[in-house]
């Protein structure tokens, strides 16, 4: 089950936004579901535009839809159980059609129209561990019931078309959702179609990091034509290319959700980071080597750095050998290489275990006595 968020509350629900078209909302709302059902959590995707890009991106077209759940005088109305469509295993997808587009005006003088979405979503608490819930390109009622319905929010932002207004104004949103409705939703920023190739990319990152410090994933998007493949042929990137980009970033982003970092770190206190320093044992440096052959670029991903491929988890070549220090507290740790471009595990460890591609995770033990 996800991590519990409040008292009446066993499903993590996420709203994908940002009222910018193309910064990727949909196209992350789509993955990250199917990465986290391949991670073994059930998983529903509600496909809150009425462009139905979600929908149509995982090959569904559908006469009823969110719409009918939502609207109180629809010819079919139904109720959420009744429009879900499985795509495959833990992952299920609430369709969206163009209906949807007549809703902010059925509901305009409906008291409570704000939370529809979070009434439906009441009777589901305890069916999936997680709900993602893709919005349309504006900050509409549609949106504002998403945010409403939500835990979390995930701004995916372009990093070549970034402008921090944009953000603000989404925040604000949020803040007037809290002020009038007594509702809190955290958010974090994902950067989206990360070009490394361009100096660029790297200043715009560090102008994100700047302004928004820890609530940016550590995970990065990179710009993979994989997606749009994917997406033209209606599958998610996994379906598509496992071994591509934008499976792993996806996948990483994921791990970096289901470990839950950023949200439980911004619950303790203080005063109880100073207890759990403490209570830590001390980091032990261990060293990584690569024995294989690799032509461009060996990276160490795993458990103690959040699946996240980035600088951090980059080997570097010494004397011929592949190899980065890290320090970890004593325990067992699952890694494995990307070796230009493609996973591996890692050839000099007998130690491993399946993972959910039914590829190997090869595992580090480290332990604190001599
Ligand atoms: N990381 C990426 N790499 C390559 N193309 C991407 C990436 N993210 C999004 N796209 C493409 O950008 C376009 C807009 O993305 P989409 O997810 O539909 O945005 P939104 O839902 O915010 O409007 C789509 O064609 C999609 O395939
Ligand atoms: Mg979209």
């Amino acid at each position: 089950m996800g991590q519990t968020l409040g008292p009446e509350v066993d499903m993590e629900i996420f709203a994908v936004a940002n009222q910018k078209g193309g910064c990727g909302k949909t196209t992350t709302a789509c993955n990250l579901a199917a990465a986290l059902a391949l991670n073994g959590k059930k998983t529903l995707l509600i496909d809150l535009d009425p462009q139905a890009h979600a929908s149509m991106g995982l090959g569904v077209e559908k006469d009823i839809g969110i719409y009918d759940c939502l609207s109180k005088i629809s010819k079919n109305k139904c109720s959420l159980k009744d429009i879900i469509v499985n795509i495959g295993p833990n992952f299920d997808l609430a369709p969206s059609n163009i209906m949807l587009s007549t809703i902010d005006q059925e509901l305009s003088d409906e008291i409570g129209r704000e939370s529809r979405l979070q009434d439906i979503l009441k009777d589901f608490q305890g069916a999936y561990d997680f709900c993602l819930i893709d919005c349309p390109p504006n900050l509409g009622l549609l949106t504002v019931n998403a945010i409403r319905a939500a835990h979390q929010m995930i701004i995916p932002v372009e990093a070549s078309r970034f402008s921090v207004d944009g953000v603000q104004r989404l925040v604000e949103i949020v803040d007037l959702i809290r002020d009038r409705l007594g509702h809190k939703v955290s958010y974090r920023v994902l950067v989206n179609n990360f070009d490394s190739r361009l100096r660029h990319s790297f200043n715009v990152l560090n102008q994100i990091k700047e302004t928004f410090g820890s609530k940016v994933f550590n995970t990065i998007v990179h710009i993979n034509v994989k997606i749009k493949e994917s997406q033209s042929e209606a599958k998610t990137i996994f379906a598509f290319d496992k071994y591509s980009r934008g499976a792993k970033d996806y996948f990483s982003l994921s791990r970096e959700i289901i470990s839950g970092e950023g949200a439980l770190m911004e619950k303790i206190t203080a005063a109880m980071k100073k207890i759990v320093k403490k209570k830590t044992r001390e980091l032990l440096p261990v060293e990584f080597q690569f024995t294989g052959s690799a032509n461009d670029s060996v990276y160490v991903v795993g458990e103690f750095n959040n699946w996240s491929l980035d600088d951090r988890s980059r080997l570097t070549k010494d004397n011929g050998i592949w190899k980065t220090q890290v320090s970890l507290k004593p325990g067992n740790y699952k890694y494995r290489f990307v070796v230009d471009g493609k996973w591996t595990e890692d050839p000099s460890n007998p130690i491993s275990e399946k993972n959910p591609f039914g590829e190997l995770d090869s595992i580090l033990m480290v332990s604190d006595e001599a």
